[in-house]
């Protein structure tokens, strides 16, 4: 029987670095029933083949009405869209037909085609970062680099103006430092945004621009259009969903390469030479081997069902591993190792099925771009702290740094 005792789950340790207990889990209770620090009880789905399959399991629902309640009738998740409907209405929170049909909407205005012209000013923006601390020879490449990159990208995406961005960062600033949930100050901010998108909504009906609201706006299906509580939460999730995540593949992503002096070496060589097919499967790697995303957010079984050979009752919250699944060693060969010429890398990091990230492409982007530009223009970047130092968020749902210092030869 299992000689090593089960992991500590959700502990400080566990949040510096899960992975030996993932493997555990992997090994000897691949679909695992835990209480959160929450206190809910949900089942952990840690294998890749259970973990693909149940992203696309139409019987795991992502509306929170179908987690089962608690004896007082009350659903113990705390998923804010019990409590404010409004703006948690939004596609990780829905099933189809709705989700299909929002989602419809959306790819219309959040086409390739908006993303690729984005490049010169992701990059502009790269660039503009550095510039404010290449000067000084240290930076934190969390609080300077990856925190700004991404929502001053998302609010030029959305259509938000420009003296309005600062207002922006400093509330999305708030929500990821309270972990998420609309509770005490993030609360505050949650409602800021929310007036702010529902007044900017009202401007881009009167004054379209060329930005993604608009194009949302405009976006029609079958004659039928987004009401105006539908694009607010359309905003919101494109806001909370791209934001958090991009800031942690930049961080992970550096991080990662700290630690892998090697594989750093060859994304180097590979920037000088401009070679892009090797920039874009790296990019895909390092999302592999520490995403962004660690589990996936809520389903609830709509039904009794069978995962890997245990059973799930209706009702139960399931959550799956990605970060479990991405290093499963019947999936990736020597999965513990970062390896930036990895072939068939059909990693879960955006997840699977009809939620698969709708931003992947703008991710990709960021991503690439950051840290492109980050060791083209710093080649001596070093982690300036003792890698057992770093402080990780430890949240449920995200994997990233709180902090990153650096040093450089300042330029
Ligand atoms: C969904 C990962 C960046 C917008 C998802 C899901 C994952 C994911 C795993 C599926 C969640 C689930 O099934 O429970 C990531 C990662 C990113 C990233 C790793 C960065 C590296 C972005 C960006 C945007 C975005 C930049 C938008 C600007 C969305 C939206 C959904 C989503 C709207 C919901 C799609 C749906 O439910 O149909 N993302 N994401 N993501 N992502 Fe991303």
């Amino acid at each position: 029987m299992n000689r090593t005792p089960p992991p500590e789950l959700f502990t400080w340790e566990f949040a510096t670095d899960p992975y030996p207990a993932y493997a555990w889990l992997r090994e000897h209770s691949p679909v695992h029933r835990t209480t959160l620090p929450s206190g809910v009880e949900a089942w952990l789905v840690t294998r890749y083949a259970d973990a693909r399959l149940a992203l696309a399991d139409s019987r795991l629902s992502k509306n929170p009405a179908n987690h089962a309640k608690d004896a007082e009738g009350k659903s113990r998740t705390g998923i804010p869209g019990e409590r404010s409907a409004n703006l948690m209405t939004h596609l990780l929170n829905i099933d189809p037909p709705d989700h299909t049909r929002l989602r419809r909407l959306v790819s219309k205005a959040f086409t390739p085609r908006t993303i690729a012209a984005f490049g010169p000013r992701v990059q502009e923006l790269a660039d503009r970062l550095i510039d404010d601390f290449a000067e000084k020879g240290e930076a934190d490449l969390i609080h300077d680099f990856a925190f700004p990159l991404p929502i001053y990208a998302i609010c030029d995406l959305l259509g938000v103006p420009e003296e309005d961005q600062d207002d922006f960062r400093d509330w999305a600033g708030m929500m990821i430092r309270h972990g998420g949930g609309p509770r005490g100050g993030v609360a505050r901010s949650v409602k800021k945004i929310r007036a702010y998108l529902a007044e900017l909504i009202r401007r881009k009906r009167e004054t379209p621009g060329d930005d993604l609201i608009s194009g949302l706006i405009r976006a029609s299906d079958h004659g039928e259009h987004l009401t105006g509580n539908e694009a607010a939460a359309m905003c919101f999730v494109i806001l909370f969903a791209g934001f958090e995540t991009t800031i942690n593949l930049i961080g992970n992503s550096a991080h990662a390469f700290f630690r892998n002096p090697s594989q750093r070496a060859v994304f180097q060589s590979a920037v000088q030479r401009g070679d892009d097919r090797l920039l874009d499967t790296a990019v895909e790697e390092l999302l592999r081997f520490d995403g962004p995303v660690e589990l996936a957010t809520w389903r609830y079984a709509t039904e009794a069902l069978d995962i890997g050979g245990t059973q799930i009752r209706e009702g139960d919250p399931v959550l799956v591993v990605l970060a479990a699944a991405d290093r499963d060693p019947a999936r990736f060969h020597e999965p513990e190792s970062l390896d930036l010429s990895r072939r068939d890398n059909q990693h879960l990091g955006y997840g699977h099925g009809i939620h698969y990230c709708l931003g992947a492409p703008l991710a990709r982007l960021e991503g690439r771009t950051a840290l492109e530009t980050l060791f083209r223009r710093l080649p001596d970047v070093r982690l300036a702290a003792d890698p057992d130092d770093l402080r990780w968020r430890g949240g449920l749902i995200m994997r990233g740094l709180r902090t990153l210092p650096v040093e450089f030869t300042a330029v």
